[in-house]
Parts: C-alpha cells; sequence; structure tokens
C-alpha cells in the first residue's frame, strides 16, 4: 500500500477538518495517482471530499466505526481487521491511503512508499502525520523541483519504506480479468444458518467489491477504451484497479472456508438484487 498526503513544514495535514491549503497543481497530481486504483479513507476524510461523496473512478474504502452505517459508491469497513483483510486482496501498487490522520498513523507500517507534497509553510495544523524524515526506515526515493502557488512554494517527494509490514493476502484474487468478461451472473453463494455479523459484513465488502464496477456502468469498451488511451496499467491490472476483483470463485471460497460441514441455504444474487447490503 501507499499513502498520498500534502504536509506543512511541521507534518500537519488538517485544521477543523478541512485541508491547510489547497494547491490545484497538488489535487491534479492527487487525482491522476489514484484514478483507477483502491482509495482507503477514514469517515472525517470521506466527509470533507466534495458533498461528503466517494470520488468516481476509483474503488472507495471506508473505515467508519458506525454500526449499520452506507455510504453510495464505497464500501464500508467496520473495523481495521476487515479493512486489512480487504485492502490484502489488492496489488500493493493499486491500493492509497489517502488519509486523514488517523488512518496515516494506522497504516503508515503497511505502506511500502508515500507520496508526499511537501508545503514549506506552517498552517497551524490541528492534525498531524509522523515525519517521515525522522523514522529510520522510510526514505526519500525522488523529489521534484521546487514550485510557488499564491507565495507558498511545495515540492513532490516519493519516499520509501525499507521494512513495511504485510497485510493479510490469503484470498489474493487472480482471475479478475476472465471473471469479468464471463459475467459470472448470478453469483452462488451457500449462507449458513448461523451466518453471524462478522460474516454478513466480509460478504457485503466482497460483493459490493464485485459488483461496484458493473453497478457504476463500466463496460468492456469502456475498460478498453482506458486501457488504449495508454494508462501504463495493464489491462488485468485495471480491472483489478476499478473494483472488479472479488471473482465468484473468490466469493464461493469464502463461503467454502465458512461454511464446511454447516446447515446451509443456497442464495443467488445479480447486480440487481445486490443493492447496497445483502439481506442474508
Ligand atoms: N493533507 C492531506 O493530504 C489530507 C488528506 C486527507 C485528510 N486530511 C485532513 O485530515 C483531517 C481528518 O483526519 P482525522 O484523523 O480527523 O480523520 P480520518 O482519519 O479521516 O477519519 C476518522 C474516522 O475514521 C474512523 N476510524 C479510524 N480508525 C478506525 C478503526 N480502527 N476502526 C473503526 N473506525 C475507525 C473513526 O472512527 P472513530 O470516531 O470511532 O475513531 C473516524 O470516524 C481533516 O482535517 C482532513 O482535511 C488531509
Amino acid at each position: 500500500m501507499k499513502l498520498i498526503v500534502a504536509v506543512d513544514s511541521r507534518w500537519g495535514i488538517g485544521k477543523n477538518g478541512d485541508l491547510l491549503k489547497s494547491i490545484p497543481d497538488d489535487m491534479l497530481y492527487y487525482r491522476a495517482t489514484t484514478r483507477g486504483k483502491v482509495v482507503v479513507m477514514g469517515y472525517t476524510t470521506l466527509l470533507s471530499l466534495p458533498n461528503s461523496k466517494p470520488a468516481p473512478g476509483r474503488l472507495n474504502l471506508v473505515l467508519a466505526d458506525i454500526p449499520g452505517l452506507k455510504v453510495s459508491g464505497a464500501v464500508v469497513c467496520g473495523s481495521m481487521e476487515q479493512l486489512h483483510r480487504l485492502i490484502g486482496q489488492f496489488a500493493p501498487d493499486d491500493v492509497f491511503d489517502i488519509g486523514g490522520g488517523s488512518m496515516y498513523r494506522q497504516l503508515l507500517p503497511y505502506c511500502h512508499a508515500a507520496h508526499i507534497t511537501k508545503m514549506r509553510f506552517d498552517g497551524d495544523a490541528d492534525t498531524y502525520i509522523p515525519n517521515l524524515d525522522e523514522l529510520n526506515e522510510w526514505s526519500v526515493k525522488s523529489e521534484s523541483e521546487i514550485m510557488e502557488h499564491e507565495g507558498i512554494q511545495y515540492s513532490f517527494l516519493e519516499y520509501s519504506n525499507a521494512s513495511p509490514k504485510p497485510l493479510p493476502t490469503a484470498g489474493r484474487l487472480s482471475s479478475a480479468m476472465s471473471s469479468y468478461f464471463r459475467k459470472k451472473e448470478p453469483i452462488v453463494i451457500d449462507v449458513p444458518a448461523d451466518a453471524d455479523e462478522q460474516y454478513r459484513q466480509e460478504l457485503n465488502a466482497l460483493l459490493t467489491a464485485y459488483f461496484y464496477p458493473l453497478k457504476e456502468g463500466f463496460s468492456a469498451a469502456d475498460v478498453e477504451r482506458f486501457f488504449d488511451e495508454g494508462n501504463g496499467v495493464s489491462f488485468e491490472q485495471y480491472l483489478r484497479n476499478i473494483g472488479a476483483i472479488a471473482a465468484a470463485e473468490d466469493i464461493a471460497a469464502f463461503a467454502d472456508r465458512h461454511n464446511a460441514g454447516k446447515d446451509t441455504r443456497r442464495i443467488c444474487v445479480t447486480k440487481e438484487s445486490f443493492g447496497d447490503q445483502l439481506t442474508i
């Protein structure tokens, strides 16, 4: 996983729930870097986005401690463990921690790289992240020239972490492309009679990741066009990036893992019947 953040001279990142300074070039850089990727954010950061809505063109994962919360266009995770399991499904280069403070702090050990926009001013922040220049395992890999906006100098740096912690990868999804084009619908799941809340949440997260691109109207033609535009990602990688990842066989494997020897009830799910949440 990578993180992407703009910091002031004291590694401050926000104040009163907002950014310290919005630099147009930095916004463009952020959009270009995270487009088509998986972005992970805390609920406060979601609320700070335009109209408090997840950005389109990315698979949005939101961590919130609010039972039953639904966010259109995002997968809501209720615990860090659940979030870990979900982001462990993706290639590390495809997942971006986009904040805010609590998310940067908790996920920093798992990040192998960081895109830091350094702004040379003191924004009198109330939210900070650790100073990577003071952490032994982190080092600067590259730095852009220094630019200026409204009197504030800034530059883009890339840091790397020599010893990132691994995330669970047990269920890493492999055959996204063929599953996507086969459009394996309906997905058939054997739900255990004693399915608990954790099972429901995990299954919902997987199904949302699977149906999200279909519901958002991504088509095979969109994918090809995007690929043809030469975004520097492979076809299969792109399919993973847009969230076409929870292939049917992986959901079946999830069910198998939980259901061995249990009393089960078979359900069929399509993108129409799925809605935002699955009632089991
Ligand atoms: N400079 C930048 O590039 C940048 C980027 C993004 C955000 N920001 C700034 O950062 C600030 C927001 O940061 P923040 O730290 O206040 O909020 P945050 O990290 O965006 O979100 C905090 C939310 O996430 C939930 N959460 C965090 N860890 C959790 C866990 N382990 N389990 C369940 N829920 C969890 C919290 O629930 P609880 O309430 O239960 O803890 C809380 O609702 C804003 O000022 C924003 O503008 C700056």
